[in-house]
């Protein structure tokens, strides 16, 4: 069975049926978004069933108007707290619904935790700790009442560089994302809080990255099935299999059809390959059809408003009812959609207790205006304060202090006697001097960078600068708080040692800082504000420098990295509040730096073929974006190409060494596909009637509010909508392939996450970690890295990661044993023609998986054929 390059979707098959959903510009020949309705029913998964026959009790007393309500929002700034709020059912007791940022804690709220970058918590390849981080999050969330947690983000993956968001998620490897959103998702909701895994799919950049009036949002080309699954959605389905309760939509296109509407995406990859049992919401503003979207499987629409906002105007709400009542929408479609929110509620025990939101998105005030987009508006207490940050900068700084990576320690320069003399440079040794809170939505790099701009960020109680930090253990440090080399230095003694501390940010494009949009457009992988200049001038006075870069990302180090006086550096990616002790711990030997790189770092952008290490520029029409390396992205390509990066993904240095001894057990037998997938479980039954259109009537003496969003109508608008309905005249335009007949789901399916199947372990591995030092102690990270056997039909990257896990603090000689799982799915390709996952070594063919500290440090090969592992080996890389 040869690899071939397969459109999406297997009823395709190969054909060129293109689903017309709204009018668009043409992709390239061969990309195709095809259509697949109608939208799946929720509930058929076993662990749901209860969630849902609540949901179906409580939907089925629901009037048109009430169901219409909770799938939208009531519009951006509408004055609820947060930054997305559901309309309600109060007559039945179900609330609006509180949905807020950020990735990384509570967004635009007082008094909580401003955790490390998920970029950062990616490089802690610690399973354990990005757990706790989830568990904190959703206890701050909790605490100030939301409903839905927006993360984790795993969308950008962090195929581009360049690309603004990848430090929100937590790595350019699909493994690492998955484990780590599963984890955080997982802590998060065992708190009663809903997360959203975001953003589905192809956001790898920024700029473009909309629809508005004039020009589409880039289209992301995926090449081809098997790139999706095996990249881009593999954190997905991962999430899903987690049982994630909400999932979000990207702003972008994928093969040309909008995300937000993209039947193929939502009804066919989410709902029914992966079985996903939550709901689906529009990323914000995204929102572009009323009907489409809806059959196309999208349950909730965010904030609300139409792409153009502040108008009062709703694709869904008002037009939702009118689309029910005249029959362009199917009620059965709508009771879905609400069934899938009101079960997701029920299933995190939101009915029991939950509480209310206690804190306002527009203002840190006391009072505030209750409805500031409607300008004429009652004020009122907004805010009630409440502290939720408990002991977790316990967490924060754990996070911060094990992600430290050290890139390079020449001649074990590091880890410094406080009784050196320092001399710190870069004025991001200390907190932004107008407040670490000074800017919008961190929407600027001034002082210590403890994280990206826009929505995905959180105001910070306090921020611990590396300075402080620094100066607690030095009194006599001298810090020059410029980033440029003084004019005037004073020869330094060859003792003297300089830290220089450099940044690189990035961000959502709704904001521009420095030039950079969003993506790092305009400095390339420079650091900001001359931050090379800054550690070449300070390597040419100073025999010994420490670079520390503070980065949404990876940096070109070329002109310095080599020069003999720079003797380490350590990457702390994004901090968060705890930028100085987690640092300082490192810097003097507290702890051995235990990070590890979540990408790659090459010597130059061109390592990476121009899809890759570009962004997509301006086009007439929609910018398409064509992923034509198909699965070859970071290491995965650099392997290919034999280029050997500067640093490789998963590199990071440590003050002692280890050695690792492991040994393979098979666990389950394997067959060529998973077994049969069963059949789905039943799902909520609701009349089929057409409701009645007084259902949708204004209430009597009803206040409106203006610019509120509203699920009524006019009388006469209700019963007009009736009439059509009623008479069954199929007025609307129903896309391609359109279908009202629920399918049986395809074979890759079957449960959360796809066939349940696909998560049995086949092998697994103890691998005995020794701290072969004898001077610090410090934790091993043991990562997993699957090769594919020779001669199968299919072209693999040479090594792909599949597990990892991390040791405690070992002492000098001790060990501990860790165990490596590998699942079916870890062995799989997707067949593009088979649409299934297939295991091509199931009859006993020679899989190999190598186990070493980075992807370019793999000494151990164990043999899935034989059950031996082998040390002092090294992949064909
Ligand atoms: C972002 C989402 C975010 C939402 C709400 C959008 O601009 O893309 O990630 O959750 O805003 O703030």
């Amino acid at each position: 069975m040869a690899y071939r390059s397969l459109v999406f979707g297997a009823f395709a098959s190969g054909s060129l049926a293109v689903s017309v959903v709204t009018p668009r510009d043409p992709v390239p020949p061969g990309f195709v978004a095809a259509p697949y309705y109608p939208a799946p029913h929720g509930g058929w998964v076993s662990s749901w069933a209860e969630a849902y026959s609540k949901a179906e009790a409580l939907v089925s007393q629901m009037t048109l108007a009430e169901k219409a309500n909770i799938t939208s929002g009531i519009g951006i700034f509408m004055g609820e707290p947060c930054v997305g709020n559901t309309g309600s059912a109060e007559r039945l007791g179900f609330p609006r619904m509180c949905l807020q940022d950020s990735a990384l804690g509570v967004s635009s709220a007082d008094n909580v935790t401003a955790f490390p970058a998920g970029i950062t918590t990616g490089a802690t390849f610690d399973k354990k700790l990005i757990y706790a981080r989830g568990v904190a999050i959703g206890e701050e969330h909790r605490g100030k009442g939301t409903n839905v947690y927006l993360g984790p983000s795993v969308g950008p993956l962090g195929r581009k560089p360049l690309g603004g968001r990848n430090w929100e998620g937590f790595g350019s490897d699909p493994v690492l994302q998955a484990k780590a959103a599963a984890l955080t998702i997982k802590g998060v909701q065992e708190q009663g809080i809903i997360a959203t895994i975001k953003h589905l799919i192809g956001n790898e950049q920024e700029m473009y990255r909309m629809y508005n009036p004039f020009q589409p949002g880039y289209s992301a080309n995926i090449a081809d099935d098997r790139t999706l699954h095996e990249l881009y959605l593999w954190p997905f389905a991962e999430s899903v299999h987690v049982g994630v309760g909400s999932a979000m939509t990207a702003y972008n296109a994928v093969n040309g059809s909008a995300c937000s509407q993209h039947s193929y995406l939502i009804n066919g990859i989410l709902k029914d390959e992966l079985g996903f049992q939550g709901f689906v919401m529009s990323d914000w503003l995204s929102h572009i059809s009323g009907v489409d979207s809806a059959l196309a499987g999208l349950d909730m629409n965010m904030p609300g408003d139409t792409n153009i906002p502040l108008f009062g105007f709703s694709n869904w709400h008002y037009e939702l009812s009118r689309s029910v009542l005249n029959g362009s929408v199917p009620l059965d479609r709508l009771n879905d959609m609400v069934t899938r929110i009101v079960a997701t509620w029920y299933k995190f025990g939101q009915d029991k207790d939950h509480p209310r939101p206690n804190f306002s998105s527009n203002t840190r005030d006391r009072d505030g205006l209750l409805y500031p987009a409607a300008l004429f508006s009652p004020k009122g207490q907004v805010n009630w304060f409440v502290n939720v940050q408990a002991d977790h900068y316990l967490v924060a700084r754990e996070v911060a202090q094990d992600a430290i990576t050290l890139l390079k320690n020449n001649g074990s320069f590091l880890p410094l006697a406080t009784s050196r003399s320092l001399h710190v440079f870069g004025t991001a040794a200390q907190v932004n001097p107008d407040g670490p809170n000074a800017c919008l939505n961190r929407a600027c790099n001034k002082g210590t960078l403890g994280m990206g701009w826009g929505s995905g960020v959180a105001d910070y109680p306090y921020l611990d600068d590396p300075i402080s930090a620094i100066r607690k253990r030095v009194p006599g440090v001298k810090f020059f708080n410029t980033d440029g080399f003084p004019w005037f230095h004073p020869t330094p003694s060859p003792d003297d040692v300089a830290i220089v501390f450099i940044t690189s940010d990035a961000g959502e494009n709704s904001f521009t800082v420095e030039g950079n949009n969003g993506d790092r457009n305009s400095a390339k992988l420079a650091a900001w504000h001359n931050g090379d200049e800054l550690v070449r001038k300070a390597a040419e006075k100073y025999s010994s420098v420490i670079v520390v870069a503070q980065t949404v990302g990876p940096l070109d180090l070329e002109s310095w990295v080599d020069n003999p006086a720079v003797k380490g550096v350590l990457f702390q990616h994004l901090p968060g509040q705890e930028a100085g002790e987690s640092l300082a711990n490192v810097l003097f030997g507290d702890v051995s730096p235990s990070g590890h790189l979540p990408y790659s770092i090459t010597k130059r952008a061109n390592d990476f073929p121009d899809s890759i290490a570009n962004l997509r520029g301006f086009a007439f029409g929609q910018v398409q974006d064509t992923y034509s390396e198909g699965l070859y992205i970071d290491y995965r390509w650099l392997n290919k190409k034999k280029i050997k990066p500067r640093f490789a993904f998963g590199h990071g240095l440590s003050y002692t060494s280890f050695s690792f001894d492991a040994s393979v057990e098979s666990v389950t037998e394997l067959s060529l596909v998973p077994p049969p997938r069963a059949p789905k479980g039943s799902t909520p039954v609701y009349s089929t009637e057409l409701p009645p259109a007084s259902e949708a009537y204004w209430p009597t003496e009803f206040k409106r509010i203006w610019r509120y969003l509203y699920s009524w109508l006019n009388k006469n608008d209700a019963d007009k909508a009736y009439a059509v309905g009623i008479a069954g005249v199929k007025k609307y335009n129903y896309p391609a392939g359109y279908s009202t007949v629920q399918k049986p789901g395809p074979a890759a399916g079957g449960g959360e996450g796809g066939n349940p199947a696909l998560w049995d372990v086949a092998f697994r591995v103890p691998v005995t970690v020794k701290n072969t030092g004898t001077k610090f102690s410090g934790r091993a990270s043991v990562q997993a890295y699957i090769q594919y056997p020779e001669g199968i039909p299919y072209d693999t990257p040479i090594v792909q990661l599949r597990d990892f896990e991390k040791t405690q603090v070992l002492a000098p000689g001790e060990t501990q044993t860790v165990t490596i799982e590998l699942t079916r799915k870890d062995l799989s390709v997707w067949d593009v023609e088979l649409q299934n996952w297939v295991v091509p070594g199931f009859d006993g063919k020679r899989y190999t998986i190598w186990i070493g500290e980075a992807s370019d440090k793999l000494f151990t090969a164990c043999y899935t054929d034989t059950g031996v592992c082998e040390g002092g080996k090294t992949p064909p890389v």
